[in-house]
Protein backbone atom coordinates (compact mmCIF):
# COMPACT_ATOMS: atom_id res chain seq x y z
CA UNK A 1 0.00 0.00 0.00
CA UNK A 2 1.20 3.13 -0.62
CA UNK A 3 0.59 7.01 -0.24
CA UNK A 4 0.57 9.67 -2.56
CA UNK A 5 0.33 12.85 -0.51
CA UNK A 6 -1.80 13.94 -2.67
CA UNK A 7 -4.12 11.29 -3.26
CA UNK A 8 -6.18 8.71 -0.95
CA UNK A 9 -4.53 5.26 -0.89
CA UNK A 10 -3.32 3.51 -3.97
CA UNK A 11 -3.71 -0.58 -3.93
CA UNK A 12 -2.56 -3.19 -5.57
CA UNK A 13 -5.68 -5.39 -6.33
CA UNK A 14 -6.05 -8.47 -3.57
CA UNK A 15 -9.39 -10.33 -3.88
CA UNK A 16 -11.19 -11.74 -1.24
CA UNK A 17 -13.83 -14.60 -1.16
CA UNK A 18 -17.25 -12.90 -1.18
CA UNK A 19 -20.47 -14.24 0.79
CA UNK A 20 -22.84 -12.62 -1.48
CA UNK A 21 -22.96 -14.54 -4.48
CA UNK A 22 -24.18 -10.89 -6.32
CA UNK A 23 -20.71 -9.57 -5.42
CA UNK A 24 -18.75 -12.72 -6.13
CA UNK A 25 -16.80 -12.97 -9.46
CA UNK A 26 -16.78 -8.81 -9.98
CA UNK A 27 -13.03 -8.45 -9.60
CA UNK A 28 -14.09 -4.38 -9.13
CA UNK A 29 -15.93 -5.45 -5.81
CA UNK A 30 -13.39 -8.19 -4.70
CA UNK A 31 -10.79 -5.83 -4.38
CA UNK A 32 -12.51 -3.55 -2.20
CA UNK A 33 -12.37 -4.02 1.45
CA UNK A 34 -14.95 -6.06 3.53
CA UNK A 35 -18.32 -5.07 4.54
CA UNK A 36 -17.50 -3.43 7.55
CA UNK A 37 -19.75 -4.43 11.17
CA UNK A 38 -20.82 -1.15 13.09
CA UNK A 39 -18.03 -1.45 15.62
CA UNK A 40 -15.65 -1.91 12.99
CA UNK A 41 -16.58 1.73 11.49
CA UNK A 42 -17.04 3.06 14.95
CA UNK A 43 -12.92 1.55 15.33
CA UNK A 44 -11.53 2.72 11.70
CA UNK A 45 -13.91 6.35 11.70
CA UNK A 46 -12.97 7.58 15.47
CA UNK A 47 -10.24 9.54 16.00
CA UNK A 48 -8.39 10.55 19.76
CA UNK A 49 -5.65 13.19 19.78
CA UNK A 50 -2.93 12.78 22.03
CA UNK A 51 -3.67 14.67 25.18
CA UNK A 52 -1.30 13.64 28.38
CA UNK A 53 -1.60 15.38 32.03
CA UNK A 54 1.51 16.57 32.32
CA UNK A 55 0.53 18.92 29.10
CA UNK A 56 -1.45 20.68 31.47
CA UNK A 57 1.33 22.28 33.28
CA UNK A 58 2.97 23.23 29.90
CA UNK A 59 3.51 27.43 29.53
CA UNK A 60 0.28 29.17 28.07
CA UNK A 61 1.94 30.08 24.65
CA UNK A 62 2.57 25.93 24.46
CA UNK A 63 -0.90 25.37 25.73
CA UNK A 64 -2.47 27.02 22.95
CA UNK A 65 -1.30 24.49 20.25
CA UNK A 66 -2.07 21.51 22.22
CA UNK A 67 -5.77 22.96 21.98
CA UNK A 68 -5.59 23.18 18.28
CA UNK A 69 -5.62 19.40 18.56
CA UNK A 70 -9.24 19.66 19.59
CA UNK A 71 -10.21 20.07 15.54
CA UNK A 72 -8.71 16.60 14.72
CA UNK A 73 -10.89 15.18 17.51
CA UNK A 74 -13.20 12.92 15.34
CA UNK A 75 -16.60 11.16 17.38
CA UNK A 76 -18.98 8.90 14.77
CA UNK A 77 -22.37 8.64 16.47
CA UNK A 78 -25.48 7.14 14.32
CA UNK A 79 -25.63 9.64 11.36
CA UNK A 80 -21.95 8.12 10.34
CA UNK A 81 -22.72 4.52 10.52
CA UNK A 82 -26.12 5.29 8.30
CA UNK A 83 -23.77 7.29 5.75
CA UNK A 84 -20.69 4.61 6.06
CA UNK A 85 -23.59 2.19 4.95
CA UNK A 86 -25.28 3.66 2.31
CA UNK A 87 -21.48 4.15 0.54
CA UNK A 88 -20.79 1.27 1.25
CA UNK A 89 -23.84 0.07 -0.84
CA UNK A 90 -23.90 1.92 -3.88
CA UNK A 91 -20.53 1.17 -4.94
CA UNK A 92 -21.05 -2.43 -4.42
CA UNK A 93 -24.39 -2.45 -5.94
CA UNK A 94 -23.13 0.38 -8.50
CA UNK A 95 -20.45 -2.19 -9.73
CA UNK A 96 -23.10 -5.09 -10.14
CA UNK A 97 -23.32 -4.58 -13.89
CA UNK A 98 -20.42 -2.84 -14.57
CA UNK A 99 -18.05 -5.80 -14.30
CA UNK A 100 -15.39 -5.85 -16.90
CA UNK A 101 -15.80 -9.38 -17.28
CA UNK A 102 -19.32 -9.53 -18.62
CA UNK A 103 -19.32 -9.76 -21.97
CA UNK A 104 -21.72 -6.58 -21.89
CA UNK A 105 -18.76 -4.53 -20.80
CA UNK A 106 -16.96 -3.32 -23.84
CA UNK A 107 -19.90 -3.14 -25.92
CA UNK A 108 -21.13 -0.16 -23.41
CA UNK A 109 -18.37 1.75 -23.76
CA UNK A 110 -18.74 1.07 -27.31
CA UNK A 111 -21.54 2.52 -27.08
CA UNK A 112 -21.00 5.63 -24.80
CA UNK A 113 -18.60 6.28 -27.21
CA UNK A 114 -20.75 5.94 -30.70
CA UNK A 115 -22.92 8.63 -28.16
CA UNK A 116 -20.23 10.73 -28.39
CA UNK A 117 -19.65 10.84 -31.66
CA UNK A 118 -23.54 11.32 -32.64
CA UNK A 119 -23.57 14.24 -30.74
CA UNK A 120 -25.97 12.79 -28.43
CA UNK A 121 -24.99 14.22 -25.16
CA UNK A 122 -28.01 14.09 -23.28
CA UNK A 123 -27.68 9.83 -23.63
CA UNK A 124 -31.09 9.93 -25.48
CA UNK A 125 -32.72 6.24 -26.45
CA UNK A 126 -29.01 4.73 -25.39
CA UNK A 127 -29.03 1.30 -25.09
CA UNK A 128 -26.38 0.11 -22.49
CA UNK A 129 -27.37 -2.28 -19.83
CA UNK A 130 -29.57 -1.93 -17.02
CA UNK A 131 -27.33 0.16 -14.00
CA UNK A 132 -27.28 -0.83 -10.94
CA UNK A 133 -26.48 2.19 -9.85
CA UNK A 134 -28.53 4.74 -7.35
CA UNK A 135 -27.14 7.37 -5.53
CA UNK A 136 -28.54 9.68 -2.39
CA UNK A 137 -28.20 13.54 -1.63
CA UNK A 138 -26.78 15.11 2.23
CA UNK A 139 -28.64 17.98 3.14
CA UNK A 140 -27.72 19.78 6.17
CA UNK A 141 -27.30 22.98 8.34
CA UNK A 142 -23.20 24.16 7.90
CA UNK A 143 -20.78 22.93 10.02
CA UNK A 144 -22.87 19.77 10.98
CA UNK A 145 -19.98 17.52 9.65
CA UNK A 146 -21.17 16.75 6.25
CA UNK A 147 -17.96 16.82 4.03
CA UNK A 148 -15.87 15.47 7.28
CA UNK A 149 -18.46 12.32 7.83
CA UNK A 150 -18.49 11.36 4.12
CA UNK A 151 -13.96 12.34 3.72
CA UNK A 152 -13.31 10.23 6.48
CA UNK A 153 -15.61 7.57 5.08
CA UNK A 154 -13.94 7.68 1.76
CA UNK A 155 -10.61 7.82 3.17
CA UNK A 156 -11.09 4.02 4.82
CA UNK A 157 -11.61 2.81 0.69
CA UNK A 158 -8.17 2.93 -1.36
CA UNK A 159 -9.10 5.67 -4.02
CA UNK A 160 -7.12 3.69 -6.83
CA UNK A 161 -6.87 -0.06 -7.03
CA UNK A 162 -4.55 -1.12 -9.82
CA UNK A 163 -4.92 -4.49 -11.33
CA UNK A 164 -2.99 -6.84 -13.35
CA UNK A 165 -4.05 -9.98 -13.47
CA UNK A 166 -7.42 -12.27 -12.19
CA UNK A 167 -7.87 -15.86 -11.66
CA UNK A 168 -4.88 -16.23 -13.61
CA UNK A 169 -5.87 -13.91 -16.49
CA UNK A 170 -4.20 -10.75 -17.36
CA UNK A 171 -6.63 -8.30 -16.44
CA UNK A 172 -4.81 -4.95 -16.35
CA UNK A 173 -7.10 -2.56 -15.40
CA UNK A 174 -7.24 1.23 -12.85
CA UNK A 175 -9.95 1.15 -11.26
CA UNK A 176 -10.94 4.97 -9.44
CA UNK A 177 -13.53 3.93 -6.45
CA UNK A 178 -14.27 7.36 -5.70
CA UNK A 179 -14.03 10.91 -6.82
CA UNK A 180 -15.12 13.83 -4.74
CA UNK A 181 -15.47 17.37 -6.35
CA UNK A 182 -16.48 20.71 -4.78
CA UNK A 183 -18.47 23.01 -6.74
CA UNK A 184 -17.02 26.00 -7.96
CA UNK A 185 -17.89 29.07 -5.73
CA UNK A 186 -19.13 30.83 -8.70
CA UNK A 187 -21.10 27.78 -9.42
CA UNK A 188 -20.14 27.79 -13.26
CA UNK A 189 -20.70 24.08 -14.53
CA UNK A 190 -17.72 24.40 -16.75
CA UNK A 191 -15.45 24.72 -14.15
CA UNK A 192 -16.99 21.88 -12.13
CA UNK A 193 -16.02 19.53 -15.88
CA UNK A 194 -12.85 21.06 -15.87
CA UNK A 195 -11.81 20.16 -12.12
CA UNK A 196 -13.64 16.32 -12.97
CA UNK A 197 -10.65 15.76 -15.85
CA UNK A 198 -7.81 17.44 -13.72
CA UNK A 199 -8.57 14.95 -11.26
CA UNK A 200 -8.76 12.03 -12.87
CA UNK A 201 -5.58 13.25 -14.64
CA UNK A 202 -3.78 13.70 -11.31
CA UNK A 203 -4.52 10.71 -9.54
CA UNK A 204 -3.76 8.34 -12.43
CA UNK A 205 -0.46 10.63 -12.99
CA UNK A 206 -1.15 11.54 -16.52
CA UNK A 207 -2.20 14.63 -18.42
CA UNK A 208 -4.30 12.58 -21.38
CA UNK A 209 -7.65 14.26 -20.12
CA UNK A 210 -7.31 17.35 -18.90
CA UNK A 211 -6.93 18.59 -22.31
CA UNK A 212 -10.29 17.71 -22.51
CA UNK A 213 -11.49 21.09 -20.54
CA UNK A 214 -9.18 23.16 -22.41
CA UNK A 215 -9.59 24.16 -26.20
CA UNK A 216 -12.50 26.95 -27.75
CA UNK A 217 -14.88 24.65 -28.74
CA UNK A 218 -15.41 22.85 -25.55
CA UNK A 219 -18.94 23.41 -24.12
CA UNK A 220 -20.35 21.81 -21.15
CA UNK A 221 -22.66 19.85 -23.69
CA UNK A 222 -19.12 17.94 -25.03
CA UNK A 223 -17.38 17.84 -21.65
CA UNK A 224 -20.17 16.22 -20.13
CA UNK A 225 -20.19 12.76 -22.41
CA UNK A 226 -16.59 12.68 -22.11
CA UNK A 227 -16.69 12.60 -18.06
CA UNK A 228 -19.00 9.60 -18.49
CA UNK A 229 -17.01 8.07 -20.88
CA UNK A 230 -14.04 8.39 -18.44
CA UNK A 231 -15.73 7.27 -15.81
CA UNK A 232 -17.17 4.16 -17.19
CA UNK A 233 -14.00 3.12 -18.57
CA UNK A 234 -12.04 3.39 -15.15
CA UNK A 235 -14.92 1.78 -13.20
CA UNK A 236 -15.57 5.05 -11.09
CA UNK A 237 -17.10 3.49 -8.14
CA UNK A 238 -18.45 6.58 -6.15
CA UNK A 239 -18.79 10.01 -7.43
CA UNK A 240 -19.18 12.92 -4.44
CA UNK A 241 -20.47 16.40 -5.32
CA UNK A 242 -20.10 18.41 -2.21
CA UNK A 243 -20.84 22.14 -2.12
CA UNK A 244 -24.29 22.12 -4.79
CA UNK A 245 -25.85 25.23 -3.06
CA UNK A 246 -23.04 26.84 -5.28
CA UNK A 247 -24.92 25.52 -8.59
CA UNK A 248 -28.03 27.63 -7.69
CA UNK A 249 -26.14 30.64 -7.99
CA UNK A 250 -24.95 29.35 -11.74
CA UNK A 251 -25.98 31.00 -14.84
CA UNK A 252 -29.25 29.86 -15.99
CA UNK A 253 -28.89 26.71 -18.12
CA UNK A 254 -25.91 25.40 -16.67
CA UNK A 255 -27.61 24.44 -13.13
CA UNK A 256 -30.47 22.23 -15.15
CA UNK A 257 -27.75 20.77 -17.12
CA UNK A 258 -25.46 19.80 -14.32
CA UNK A 259 -28.44 18.19 -12.74
CA UNK A 260 -29.60 16.26 -15.54
CA UNK A 261 -26.09 14.91 -15.93
CA UNK A 262 -26.13 14.09 -12.53
CA UNK A 263 -29.28 12.14 -13.44
CA UNK A 264 -27.85 10.63 -16.50
CA UNK A 265 -24.69 9.67 -14.57
CA UNK A 266 -26.70 7.11 -12.51
CA UNK A 267 -29.47 6.15 -14.74
CA UNK A 268 -27.85 5.31 -17.71
CA UNK A 269 -24.09 5.42 -17.20
CA UNK A 270 -24.57 3.56 -13.87
CA UNK A 271 -22.31 5.41 -11.84
CA UNK A 272 -23.50 6.34 -8.47
CA UNK A 273 -23.28 9.43 -7.47
CA UNK A 274 -23.66 11.55 -3.91
CA UNK A 275 -24.77 15.02 -3.52
CA UNK A 276 -24.01 17.20 -0.89
CA UNK A 277 -25.06 20.76 -0.07
CA UNK A 278 -26.64 22.89 2.79
CA UNK A 279 -30.18 23.40 3.00
CA UNK A 280 -29.60 26.45 0.16
CA UNK A 281 -29.58 23.78 -2.08
CA UNK A 282 -32.73 22.14 -0.97
CA UNK A 283 -34.73 24.68 -3.82
CA UNK A 284 -32.36 23.25 -7.07
CA UNK A 285 -33.19 19.87 -6.03
CA UNK A 286 -36.76 20.07 -6.00
CA UNK A 287 -39.07 19.97 -9.01
CA UNK A 288 -37.99 18.33 -12.22
CA UNK A 289 -34.94 17.33 -10.90
CA UNK A 290 -36.33 15.50 -8.22
CA UNK A 291 -38.84 14.02 -10.80
CA UNK A 292 -36.32 12.19 -12.90
CA UNK A 293 -34.40 11.29 -9.85
CA UNK A 294 -37.46 9.04 -8.49
CA UNK A 295 -37.11 5.92 -11.37
CA UNK A 296 -33.25 5.26 -10.53
CA UNK A 297 -34.24 3.30 -7.40
CA UNK A 298 -32.32 6.19 -5.31
CA UNK A 299 -31.38 5.52 -1.40
CA UNK A 300 -33.74 8.13 0.02
CA UNK A 301 -32.06 11.35 0.76
CA UNK A 302 -30.72 12.35 4.13
CA UNK A 303 -31.52 15.49 6.01
CA UNK A 304 -29.11 16.15 8.31
CA UNK A 305 -30.69 19.20 10.87
CA UNK A 306 -28.73 20.42 14.26
CA UNK A 307 -28.22 17.40 16.94
CA UNK A 308 -30.87 17.19 19.78
CA UNK A 309 -30.04 17.12 22.81
CA UNK A 310 -29.53 13.22 22.68
CA UNK A 311 -27.06 10.16 23.15
CA UNK A 312 -25.40 11.31 20.03
CA UNK A 313 -24.94 14.31 21.44
CA UNK A 314 -23.68 13.01 24.95
CA UNK A 315 -21.19 11.07 23.03
CA UNK A 316 -19.73 13.80 20.94
CA UNK A 317 -19.28 16.26 24.14
CA UNK A 318 -18.46 13.63 26.50
CA UNK A 319 -15.75 12.63 24.42
CA UNK A 320 -14.50 16.31 23.43
CA UNK A 321 -14.53 16.96 26.90
CA UNK A 322 -11.67 14.85 27.99
CA UNK A 323 -9.27 17.50 26.13
CA UNK A 324 -8.68 20.17 28.52
CA UNK A 325 -5.19 21.63 28.95
CA UNK A 326 -5.97 23.93 31.12
CA UNK A 327 -4.60 23.84 35.06
CA UNK A 328 -7.88 22.61 36.89
CA UNK A 329 -9.83 19.85 35.36
CA UNK A 330 -13.24 20.92 34.90
CA UNK A 331 -16.09 18.22 35.16
CA UNK A 332 -18.80 18.16 32.65
CA UNK A 333 -22.21 18.41 34.79
CA UNK A 334 -25.50 18.47 33.52
CA UNK A 335 -25.17 22.58 34.00
CA UNK A 336 -22.39 22.67 31.30
CA UNK A 337 -23.85 20.26 29.16
CA UNK A 338 -26.79 22.45 28.85
CA UNK A 339 -25.27 25.76 28.27
CA UNK A 340 -22.74 23.89 25.72
CA UNK A 341 -26.14 23.04 23.85
CA UNK A 342 -27.96 26.50 24.20
CA UNK A 343 -24.76 28.25 22.84
CA UNK A 344 -24.11 26.23 20.18
CA UNK A 345 -27.37 24.66 19.08
CA UNK A 346 -26.21 21.64 18.18
CA UNK A 347 -24.21 22.49 15.47
CA UNK A 348 -21.19 20.51 15.78
CA UNK A 349 -18.74 22.62 14.14
CA UNK A 350 -19.66 25.72 16.97
CA UNK A 351 -19.58 23.12 20.18
CA UNK A 352 -16.45 21.95 18.92
CA UNK A 353 -14.78 25.80 18.25
CA UNK A 354 -16.33 26.92 21.46
CA UNK A 355 -14.91 24.40 23.56
CA UNK A 356 -11.59 25.43 22.16
CA UNK A 357 -12.10 28.84 22.47
CA UNK A 358 -12.93 28.22 26.14
CA UNK A 359 -10.20 26.90 26.63
CA UNK A 360 -7.59 29.59 25.26
CA UNK A 361 -9.80 32.13 27.03
CA UNK A 362 -8.83 30.09 30.61
CA UNK A 363 -5.36 29.90 29.59
CA UNK A 364 -4.99 33.46 28.49
CA UNK A 365 -6.34 35.31 31.33
CA UNK A 366 -4.98 32.74 34.13
CA UNK A 367 -8.82 31.92 35.32
CA UNK A 368 -7.54 27.89 34.14
CA UNK A 369 -11.12 26.61 34.53
CA UNK A 370 -14.66 26.20 32.73
CA UNK A 371 -17.33 26.96 34.13
CA UNK A 372 -21.24 27.77 32.58
CA UNK A 373 -20.62 31.23 32.96
CA UNK A 374 -17.12 31.74 31.07
CA UNK A 375 -18.76 29.72 27.88
CA UNK A 376 -21.10 32.31 28.03
CA UNK A 377 -19.38 34.81 28.06
CA UNK A 378 -16.90 33.43 25.14
CA UNK A 379 -19.97 32.68 23.07
CA UNK A 380 -21.40 36.22 23.41
CA UNK A 381 -17.91 37.71 22.38
CA UNK A 382 -17.05 35.17 19.64
CA UNK A 383 -19.93 34.14 18.38
CA UNK A 384 -21.27 37.14 16.85
CA UNK A 385 -21.34 36.38 12.96
CA UNK A 386 -23.50 33.36 13.75
CA UNK A 387 -25.59 34.72 16.04
CA UNK A 388 -28.55 35.35 13.66
CA UNK A 389 -28.79 31.70 12.33
CA UNK A 390 -28.54 30.70 16.26
CA UNK A 391 -31.23 32.71 17.15
CA UNK A 392 -33.27 31.73 14.33
CA UNK A 393 -32.54 27.55 15.70
CA UNK A 394 -33.61 28.50 18.95
CA UNK A 395 -36.25 29.80 17.83
CA UNK A 396 -37.13 27.00 16.09
CA UNK A 397 -38.23 28.74 12.86
CA UNK A 398 -37.06 26.17 10.09
CA UNK A 399 -37.98 29.03 7.03
CA UNK A 400 -35.67 31.19 8.71
CA UNK A 401 -32.74 28.94 9.23
CA UNK A 402 -32.36 28.15 5.61
CA UNK A 403 -31.47 32.04 5.03
CA UNK A 404 -28.01 30.75 6.55
N1 LIG B 1 -17.86 13.56 14.15
C1 LIG B 1 -17.22 14.67 14.54
N2 LIG B 1 -16.55 14.68 15.70
C2 LIG B 1 -15.91 15.81 16.09
N3 LIG B 1 -15.90 16.96 15.42
C3 LIG B 1 -16.55 17.00 14.25
C4 LIG B 1 -17.25 15.87 13.75
N4 LIG B 1 -17.82 16.21 12.59
C5 LIG B 1 -17.50 17.48 12.35
N5 LIG B 1 -16.75 17.98 13.35
C6 LIG B 1 -16.25 19.37 13.45
O1 LIG B 1 -17.13 20.21 12.74
C7 LIG B 1 -16.41 20.96 11.75
C8 LIG B 1 -17.28 21.23 10.56
O2 LIG B 1 -17.50 20.05 9.82
P1 LIG B 1 -17.74 20.08 8.24
O3 LIG B 1 -16.89 21.08 7.59
O4 LIG B 1 -17.63 18.68 7.79
O5 LIG B 1 -19.25 20.55 8.16
P2 LIG B 1 -20.20 20.67 6.87
O6 LIG B 1 -21.51 20.09 7.27
O7 LIG B 1 -19.53 20.09 5.69
O8 LIG B 1 -20.35 22.22 6.72
P3 LIG B 1 -20.57 23.09 5.36
O9 LIG B 1 -21.95 22.84 4.92
O10 LIG B 1 -20.36 24.50 5.82
O11 LIG B 1 -19.56 22.62 4.38
C9 LIG B 1 -15.17 20.15 11.49
O12 LIG B 1 -14.11 20.96 11.09
C10 LIG B 1 -14.88 19.51 12.83
O13 LIG B 1 -14.14 20.39 13.66
MG1 LIG C 1 -18.80 20.93 3.90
Amino acid sequence: MSKNPNTGVIVEARYSKQQLKEYSGNPLIEALPPIWSFEQVEELLHFYPEHTNEERNYEPHIRFHCVQRLFSYFQPWSTHFDIEQRISRVIRQGYITRNPLNPNYAGDLQRIYQMIKDGNYEFKNSELSKPSASGFTIIGFSGMGKSTAVESILNRYPQIIFHEEYNNFDFDHNQLVWLKLDCPHDGGVKGLCANFFMEFDRLLADKTYSKFAAGRNTTTATMIPRMAQIARRHSLGLLVIDEIQHLSVAKSGGQEKMLNFFVNLVNTIGIPVILIGTTKAMSILQGEFRQARRGSGHQGDLIWENMEQDDDWDLLVEGMWSYQWIQNKCELTKEIKDVMYEESQGIVDIAVKLYAMVQMRAIATGEETINSDLIKRVAKDNLKLVRPMLDALKSGKKQEISKY
